[in-house]
């Protein structure tokens, strides 16, 4: 049996209530299929934290996750404290810090949910998002300049590097072969005259050596509109940060609730633990009412078994979720009553079923 030592970081609001159901539907498929324990580590990091303490984590917070074998995290950012303190505090620092550069998002519309395009089926809906995770827009350089005064200034500085680009584009062709051989890559090389023109050169570049993957480049405004115009001619998106991220915002609500999309934080080389968490946030309207969707996080969970290679078990805990997603129970973002707890349960029921009838 494999023992994995895994980090979780609940964070905050929601966060905290769907990480539970998130490790009970882990602990299930780690049961039923007899393959593998965890041994949890749980860091209360958070901006409750931060109040107390005036930071987001300790410093030395990413040494200490160092010797896990995965991260766990729930969601970080509240009302009280400002979210580029929290992003930066936390978030950022563990992406970069490990070297998670590829930021894989899935966008499927299960069976069984209604999402917000008319007449569009799970077939249609089935993107494999790679975002750029480590670099770009979000690489954290610029300032600000005579602060408060009427001239007052800011800038913030997109950073991309050919071995950047490179290696997330590298990640997104191998992918588009195991699925239906295509990439779409987001670009604004027509506006952004460096950065994107060079984004689009390395791509190509990439590109060439994987001739049986056709690529298509789009304008990150007309990408937007293919999401909801034509989703099904999509297969695997690339993109930079800042595009990667508002694309699979819209890709998750093409999934009919932000309480589905999940996404994973990857290290592909294994040099340091990769990190998996659901796409949404802390969701302050909900958060203490126990009525949050956790299928986003436990999607989170199954990814996180494939990149440890319990393959049986990832795919039992994505029957479940499906099954669930089917025949329901339902929290409220989904037009039911169930509380996060109850969807939990019933993912991790599920797991057994999907296992007998395997
Ligand atoms: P959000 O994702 O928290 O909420 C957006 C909408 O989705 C809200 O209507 C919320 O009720 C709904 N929602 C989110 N998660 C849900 C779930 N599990 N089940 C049902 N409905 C759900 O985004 P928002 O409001 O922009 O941000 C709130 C806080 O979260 C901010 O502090 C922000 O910085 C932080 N945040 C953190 C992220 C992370 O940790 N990766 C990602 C996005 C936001
Ligand atoms: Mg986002």
């Amino acid at each position: 049996m494999n023992s994995y030592r895994l980090a979780v970081i609940p964070g905050d609001g929601v966060g905290v209530e769907v990480i539970p159901e998130g490790l009970r539907v882990l602990q299930r498929a780690g049961e039923v299929t007899g393959s593998f324990k965890f041994a949890t580590t749980e860091y209360p990091w958070s901006c409750q934290w931060y109040l107390e303490h005036g930071r987001m984590m300790p410093e030395d917070g990413i040494d200490r996750l160092t010797d896990s074998d995965a991260i766990y995290l729930g969601a970080v950012g509240f009302p009280g404290v400002p979210d580029h303190i929290s992003l930066w505090g936390l978030l950022l620092p563990i992406r970069k810090g490990f070297d998670q550069y590829v930021n894989l998002r899935p966008i499927r519309l299960l069976e069984g949910i209604e999402g917000p395009l008319r007449n569009r089926k799970p077939e249609d809906i089935n993107i494999a998002f790679v975002r750029e995770n480590t670099e770009g827009e979000y690489v954290g350089m610029g300032g600000r300049f005579r602060q408060g005064e009427p001239d007052e200034s800011a800038i913030q500085v997109s950073m991309f590097t050919r071995k950047g680009v490179e290696r997330v584009a590298r990640y997104a062709f191998n992918l588009a072969r195991e699925r239906r051989r295509m990439v779409a890559s987001a670009t604004k090389s027509n506006a952004l005259n460096y950065t994107a023109v060079m984004w689009d050169e390395v791509v190509a570049e990439v590109g060439a050596s994987f001739p049986d993957v056709e690529l298509t480049k789009y304008h990150v405004d007309a990408l937007c509109a293919r999401f909801v115009t034509a989703p099904d001619l999509l297969d695997v998106v690339v993109g930079s940060n800042l595009f990667g991220d508002i694309l699979t915002d819209l890709g998750g609500a093409l999934q009919g609730s932000m309480g589905l999309p999940a996404s994973a934080n990857l290290n592909p080389e294994r040099r340091y633990p990769s990190m998996f968490e659901p796409i949404h946030g802390s969701a302050p309207d909900l958060a203490g009412q126990g009525v949050a969707n956790p299928m986003a996080t436990i999607w989170a969970g199954a990814m996180m078994l494939d990149h440890l290679g319990e393959i049986e078990a990832s795919g039992l805990v994505m029957q479940a979720l499906e099954f669930v997603a089917k025949h329901g129970p339902r929290t409220r973002d989904l037009g039911g009553v169930a509380t996060t707890r109850e969807l939990g349960t019933a993912v991790a029921d599920a797991i057994g079923r999907a296992a007998d009838a395997n």
